[in-house]
């Protein structure tokens, strides 16, 4: 761990949902149609690609219900993630989320900023009576915020990945006990 990350960890004073990262304020907050622009900048430039841009975008036309929050510098959004409804073959009233995708700028990673996103949004999640988040990502990531792997409770993705790279969290204790099966996403994320 280099010195600049422990004083970047030291300097983070979180604060509801503001605080300091690195000297600069730093507010979480809920995506308008006016940070749409920035959110495709931001985020064909930390995936160097367009086909996170266009899942976004997609998402974003086709389900009202998704929770999608910035993260803001002075009035820049430096960070974006989204949340998108899903549900579970079999169980069709099990309200899922899946977490896909987020991005922070290139030059200010490993600030907390993603973190941030990621801790806020479970929080919204949460309050809307979600009752588990599913997310495919880098397993060394995401275990921080509690996900596991989604095969301890028998829920499978749609497509062929690592085991450990699909994980789940219940936002209410026992929200997907022995509801084994398929975890049904938007078809937009079948076209990446
Ligand atoms: C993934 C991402 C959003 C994390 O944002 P961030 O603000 O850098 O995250 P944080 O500062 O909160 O956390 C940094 C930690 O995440 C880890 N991390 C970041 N990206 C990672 C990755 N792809 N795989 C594994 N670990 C990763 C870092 O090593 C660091 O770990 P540490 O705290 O133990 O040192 C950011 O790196 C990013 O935009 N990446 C490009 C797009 C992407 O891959 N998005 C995720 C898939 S949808």
């Amino acid at each position: 761990m280099t010195l600049l990350h422990n004083i970047s960890r030291t300097l983070q004073r979180r604060r509801n949902t503001t605080w300091h990262a690195l000297g600069y304020d730093t507010t979480v907050r809920a995506e308008t149609a006016a940070d749409i622009d920035a959110i495709a900048n931001l985020t064909r430039h930390a995936f160097n690609n367009e086909a996170e841009v266009k899942l976004i975008t997609k998402l974003r036309q086709a389900q009202d219900d998704c929770v999608a929050l910035v993260a803001e510098q002075h009035g820049k959004v430096v960070g974006h993630i989204l949340f998108s409804p899903a549900t579970l073959e079999h169980y069709p009233d099990t309200r899922l989320m899946v977490l896909a995708p987020m991005a922070v700028s290139n030059v200010l990673q490993h600030q907390g900023i993603g973190s941030a996103l990621v801790r806020a949004g479970l929080e919204q999640c949460k309050k809307r009576g979600i009752q588990a988040v599913v997310v495919l990502g880098h397993p060394a990531y995401y275990p921080r915020f509690g996900f596991v792997p989604a095969s301890g409770y028998g829920i499978r993705c749609p497509w062929p990945v690592a085991d450990e790279a699909f994980m789940l969290l219940e936002l209410t204790d026992g929200a997907v006990r022995e509801k084994t099966g398929q975890v049904l996403y938007h078809p937009a994320f079948a076209e990446l």
